[in-house]
C-alpha cells in the first residue's frame, strides 16, 4: 500500500481532496492544480461552490481569473462528501475558532472528520492543516479514523501540517513558504513529506504530530506576546513623550538579537488573537498556567479602549464630547490591504464609540458593506472619501492603513486625526494624535 500512494504522488496521478475552501484551502487547491494534480475541493457552503464554479473569487488576493484557469485545469468543487472515496490525499482546512468561553471549538474539525469517515479507504492520506493544540490529531482524528477497519500507518497515513500564511504579503506564496510536517508513524511522515514536496519548495519534517502542532502555536504565540510587549511600551513611551516608532526603528539597526514589532489598535484576524488560547486550554490539563499568553491577550485586548481614550482626549481639546461627535474610521479590515474582518479591532473601537453615543461612519475600499457578524451589527456602508466629506467629521481615526488611501488628502481636510498605525509618524501637526 505505501508504495502505491508514493508512486501516485511521484507521477502526480494522485487526486487531492481539499476540505474547507476558505483563506487556507482555496489557495492550496490552486497551488495543487498548478503543480499538475487533479483536485476535488469540498465545502459545506454551497455559495462558495457556486462562486468557484462561476469563476468568481470571494477572497481579495485571489484573482477570479485564476479560479477560471484552475477549473479548466483540474479543479472541481462539491458539497458531496461521497467523492472522498475518489481522492488519494485528503487535506483538512476547516476553521478552529474559540467558543463563547474562549475554549477551543473543534466542532468543525470533528464534523469534517465524521463526514469523511464513511468514504475513507486503504491507501489514502489524511492531513490536518487547521491550527490546533498538541494532541488533536492523535486524540481526536486517529481514533475516529481507526473506528472502522483501517489502521493508521498500515492502511492509511495520517499527518499534521500547519498552514502558514501572511495575507497581503506579495513576497511569499503557498509554494515558497516552507511547510512543517509531522506524521503519526514514520511511514505517515514519509508519505506526508513525499506529497507536500511535490508542490511546496521546502518541506520541514518533524518527529511527531505534536511537534508539528506546537510549532504552529509557538509561531503565533511569539507574535502575540511581542505585539503585546510593544503595545505596552507604546503606552509607556506616550506618557514619557517619546515616539515609539522612532525607538523601534533605532533598535532595529541592531544587526542581531532584535526583531522589530509595531504597536497598533489591537490584534485581529483568525489566527493571532485565537490560536494562543488553544495552548492555554490544553496546558491546564498538565496543571500549567500560560502567563505570557494571558498577559499578552490582556494588553492587546485593551488597545481599543486606549484608542477610544485618545479620541476622547483629542475631542476634549476641541471642547467636544464623544456623544456630540461624528467620527470616521479609516480601514475596518483587521490589517492593511486585506478584506478580512475576522476579530478586527476596528469593530471593537466602533462598538465602544457607539456605546458613548458617538456617530460613527467608516471608509474601507475592501469592505464596501459592513458584513453580518455573529457578535456585531452595524447597518453601515463604506462612505466615499471626498475632501468635503472628510471635513464634515469631528475626528478621523486610522485603524487599518490600507496603502490605497489618500493620506495627504485626509491630512489636508481632517479636523483631528487619531493615528493607531504610525502612518503620520513623520508629520508634525497638532491635529495628529498617535494612539
Ligand atoms: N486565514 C489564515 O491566514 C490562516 C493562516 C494559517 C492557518 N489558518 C488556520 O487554517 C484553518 C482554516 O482557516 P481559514 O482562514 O481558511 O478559514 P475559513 O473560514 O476562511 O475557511 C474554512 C472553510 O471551511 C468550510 N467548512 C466549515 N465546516 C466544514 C465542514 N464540516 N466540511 C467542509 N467544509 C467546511 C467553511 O465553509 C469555509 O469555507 C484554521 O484552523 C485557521 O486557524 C488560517
Amino acid at each position: 500500500m505505501p508504495s502505491t500512494f508514493l508512486n501516485k504522488v511521484q507521477d502526480k496521478s494522485a487526486i487531492i481532496g481539499i476540505v474547507g475552501l476558505g483563506y487556507v484551502g482555496l489557495p492550496l487547491a490552486l497551488r495543487c492544480v498548478e503543480a499538475g494534480y487533479k483536485v476535488i475541493g469540498f465545502d459545506i457552503d454551497q455559495q462558495k461552490i457556486d462562486k468557484i464554479n462561476g469563476g468568481k473569487s470571494y477572497i481579495k488576493h485571489i484573482a477570479s481569473d485564476s479560479l477560471v484557469g484552475a477549473v479548466k485545469n483540474g479543479l472541481s468543487v462539491t458539497t458531496k462528501f461521497e467523492k472522498i472515496a475518489e481522492v488519494d490525499a485528503i487535506i483538512l482546512c476547516v476553521p478552529t475558532p474559540l467558543n463563547k468561553y474562549r475554549e477551543p471549538d473543534l466542532s468543525f474539525v470533528i464534523d469534517t472528520t465524521e463526514s469523511i469517515l464513511p468514504y475513507l479507504r486503504s491507501g489514502q492520506l489524511v492531513s490536518l492543516e487547521s491550527t490546533t493544540y498538541p494532541g488533536t490529531t492523535d486524540e481526536e482524528l486517529k481514533p475516529r479514523i481507526e473506528s472502522g477497519k483501517l489502521t493508521v500507518g498500515k492502511d492509511i497515513f495520517l499527518v499534521f501540517s500547519p498552514e502558514r500564511e501572511d495575507p497581503g504579503n506579495k513576497n511569499y506564496t503557498t509554494q515558497t513558504i516552507p511547510k512543517v510536517v509531522g506524521g503519526a508513524t514514520p511511514a505517515c511522515l514519509k508519505a506526508g513529506v513525499a506529497l507536500y514536496s511535490t508542490f511546496i519548495d521546502k518541506v520541514v519534517p518533524v518527529s511527531s504530530l505534536r511537534v508539528a502542532e506546537l510549532t504552529k502555536l509557538l509561531e503565533n504565540i511569539h507574535r502575540s506576546v511581542n505585539i503585546g510587549l510593544v503595545n505596552e511600551l507604546k503606552i509607556v513611551a506616550d506618557k514619557m513623550g517619546i515616539d515609539i516608532f522612532e525607538v523601534i526603528d533605532a533598535a532595529a539597526t541592531k544587526p542581531f538579537g532584535f526583531t522589530p514589532y509595531y504597536p497598533g489598535p489591537g490584534l485581529g484576524g483568525h489566527c493571532i488573537p485565537i490560536d494562543p488560547f488553544y495552548l492555554t486550554w490544553k496546558a491546564r490539563e498538565y496543571g500549567i498556567h500560560t502567563r505570557f499568553i494571558e498577559l499578552a491577550g490582556e494588553i492587546n485586548n485593551s488597545m481599543p479602549d486606549w484608542v477610544v481614550g485618545k479620541i476622547s482626549l483629542g475631542l476634549n481639546a476641541a471642547k467636544k464630547s464623544l456623544s456630540s461627535s461624528s467620527i470616521l474610521i479609516i480601514g475596518i479590515a483587521y490589517k492593511k490591504n486585506v478584506d478580512d474582518m475576522r476579530e478586527s479591532p476596528a469593530v471593537e473601537i466602533m462598538e465602544l464609540l457607539r456605546d458613548h453615543h458617538a456617530e460613527v461612519d467608516y471608509h474601507d475600499p475592501y469592505v464596501l458593506d459592513f458584513p453580518k457578524m455573529r457578535k456585531h451589527l452595524f447597518d453601515l456602508h463604506s462612505i466615499e472619501l471626498t475632501p468635503d466629506k472628510v471635513k464634515s467629521y469631528d475626528c478621523v481615526v486610522i485603524v487599518s492603513d490600507h496603502d490605497s488611501i489618500d493620506y495627504q488628502m485626509l491630512l489636508a481636510n481632517a479636523k483631528l486625526i487619531v493615528d493607531t498605525r504610525g502612518r503620520y509618524r513623520h508629520v508634525r501637526d497638532a491635529r495628529i494624535i498617535n494612539a
